[in-house]
């Protein structure tokens, strides 16, 4: 029996990037108000931490697949994964993203006005906890997407609000759950990492979801996603 072929050396960074260019050049392509967002958000000084391409367009690909009306996210930094989710709405469809910082929010607004969105997408700026608390007291309708993407000693209490705020069939996606293997150190006591672990439990005793997390590489290194369905 033949072996499929694999690698003899662990891959490096540099594949990673030539991997994830290719992709990106073949499958996303060459997208002005994308190159825009991003040319916005480098001028503003913005960290260089939003989504790849490709990863975008798998946002985009599940939000499609949720047939996505209504989209929270909870981390908009310059928008740019915002951009992604919001082109799966309808025209009537809603997005929600919270953002902490104002110049962040401020550089979204502008990106997502650029991006003919500003009817679908609105960034809420404060404390994500305190703008979810509110969409909570508010009763607001469910939403069919929810990805979290802000700070990541809250992932727990996001995660806990976002099963406020979906319904039977939502999908609940988180960014940067492996962060290039510590997930796997449960010595570890980087609060990310601590509080990322403690997403994994509470998840685990969660009866009202099921769920899966997915190690990735790329141009954003060695991470990964977790993926929750709500339970009907
Ligand atoms: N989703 C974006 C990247 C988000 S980066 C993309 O892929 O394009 C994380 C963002 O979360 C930053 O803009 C940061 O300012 C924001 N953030 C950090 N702490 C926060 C908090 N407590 N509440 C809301 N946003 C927060
Ligand atoms: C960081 C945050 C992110 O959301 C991400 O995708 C990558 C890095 C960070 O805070 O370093
Ligand atoms: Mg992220």
């Amino acid at each position: 029996m033949t072996q499929p072929t694999q690698p003899t050396q662990p891959t490096q960074q540099s594949t990673w990037d030539a991997v994830d260019a290719y992709f990106s050049e073949q499958l996303v392509g060459h997208d002005p108000v994308l190159e825009a967002a991003t040319a916005a958000a480098d001028a503003a000084g913005l960290p260089r931490i939003a989504v790849a391409p490709n990863q975008g367009k798998l946002l985009h690909l599940l939000a499609l697949a949720q047939g996505a009306r209504r989209i929270l996210e909870v981390g908009t930094l310059g928008g740019y994964s915002t951009i992604w989710l919001a082109r799966a709405l309808p025209a009537d469809g809603t997005l929600i993203s919270l953002e902490l910082d104002p110049e962040h929010a401020e550089v979204a607004r502008g990106n997502l006005a650029r991006a003919g969105l500003e009817k679908v997408a609105e960034v809420r700026l404060g404390r994500a906890a305190d703008s979810l608390a509110v969409l909570v007291e508010q009763g607001e309708e469910p939403f069919d997407l929810v990805f979290i993407d802000a700070d990541k000693p809250s992932n727990p209490e996001y995660f806990r609000r976002a099963l406020q705020l979906t319904r039977p069939g939502s999908l609940i996606i988180v960014d940067n759950v492996v962060r290039g293997g510590a997930i796997a150190d449960a010595a570890s006591t980087d609060p990310a990492v601590v509080a990322t672990r403690a997403l994994h439990e509470l998840i685990a005793a969660e009866p009202r979801v099921t769920a899966t997390s997915v190690q990735t590489v790329g141009s954003k290194g060695y991470d990964g996603f977790t993926l929750a369905r709500v339970q009907g």
